[in-house]
């Protein structure tokens, strides 16, 4: 090896180093917070962002550059007040320009800087398309209007079908709201991501967003109120759920239900335990992948 290459190593581990502290980018110390036991899930591997609005972290987000799409979104649950905010969509100069400031910002109304095209998806990928942008972590779980503005960056959204976005995904949604609402007393740890295709991955735009065949969910909430409804039990203190984005997936993971409405026929969305998502997240993946420090047993 060269003393010139060696130099060229030395040189890129400092200035990778020096920017990861200034710009949240590939490092979720910063946001350990928002994960039970400060413990991020793994077994995924991508790019973390610590999400940073009005200078406060809100939530985190495992990105995968080459989809440009998150794996996954993890926060913490609040009961929400208010109305969802209007949707202005940010995106995070960090990924385009390591020594950018970490908060996200929203796109500009003109022309956009290609390294930010080039860095992440932008409105224009979605503008169009045949999919929503569907929030991981959505809006609907937060209280302040500062923690539901910062879901809308497009670093937490992910090609999703209306059909899913607007129907049995949002009911899914909204039962986990009135469910950890009611009966969580304590911390509610949440993290939402994404199966890819197994094979013949599906891009939006030309190949630059990848679409991802399901969406899973899973909450770990270990301080809760014993005094459950019948109906409640067994979703505590923790609980998941995949939900379909293509009408034409088999049906070996969600089942297709015949009696729903026509326009969500085909995105169903089935609950179930975390160690049955967690095995179908092996079996896609083709490693462990572990949502929640020891599966949420522990006893706060
Ligand atoms: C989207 O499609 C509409 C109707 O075809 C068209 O008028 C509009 O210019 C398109 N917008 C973009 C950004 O491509
Ligand atoms: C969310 O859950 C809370 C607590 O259970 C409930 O009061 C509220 O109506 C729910 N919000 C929505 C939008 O469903
Ligand atoms: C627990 O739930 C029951 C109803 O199921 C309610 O009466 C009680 O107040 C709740 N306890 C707490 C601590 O919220
Ligand atoms: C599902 O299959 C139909 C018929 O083969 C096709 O027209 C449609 O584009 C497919 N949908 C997706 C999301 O691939």
């Amino acid at each position: 090896m060269s003393h010139h290459s060696d130099l060229a190593v030395v040189v890129l581990a400092f200035t990778v180093g020096w920017c990861l502290c200034a710009a949240d980018v590939g490092d979720f110390a910063p946001c350990l917070q928002v994960f039970y036991k400060s413990w991020p899930p793994k077994g995924l591997s991508g790019t973390p962002i610590c999400q940073h609005y009005y200078n406060q972290y809100r939530f985190a987000t495992l990105y995968s550059r080459p989809r440009r799409s998150p794996w996954f979104s993890a926060y913490l649950y609040s009961v929400p007040q208010g109305k969802r905010p209007s949707a202005s969509w940010k995106f995070e100069p960090q990924l385009a320009y390591p020594r950018a400031d970490g908060n996200m910002i929203p796109f500009p109304p003109g022309p956009l800087d290609q390294n930010v095209v080039d860095s992440q998806a932008v409105e224009l990928d979605y503008i169009n398309s045949t999919y929503s942008r569907g929030h991981l972590n959505p809006s609907l779980h937060h209280q302040s209007h500062e923690d539901r503005s910062a879901t809308f960056t497009l670093t937490n959204v992910v090609p999703q079908k209306a059909g899913s976005n607007d129907g049995p995904w949002e009911d899914l949604e909204q039962a986990v709201n009135k469910t950890l609402g009611a009966y969580c007393l304590g911390d509610s740890y949440i993290v939402t991501g994404i199966i890819p295709y197994l094979k013949d991955e599906r891009w939006i735009k030309n190949h630059r967003v990848a679409v991802p065949e399901y969406m899973w969910s899973a909450y770990c909430c270990p301080n809760y109120n014993s005094s459950l409804p019948e109906e409640l039990k067994g979703l505590f203190p923790t609980y998941a759920a995949v939900g379909r984005n293509d009408r034409n997936s088999t049906e070996e993971i969600v089942p297709v239900s015949q009696t729903a409405k026509k326009r969500f026929r085909g995105y169903d969305v089935r609950q179930m335990p975390l160690e049955t998502l967690e095995m179908y997240l092996k079996d896609r993946f083709n490693t462990v992948v572990s949502v929640f420090y020891e599966k949420c047993s522990g006893s706060d």
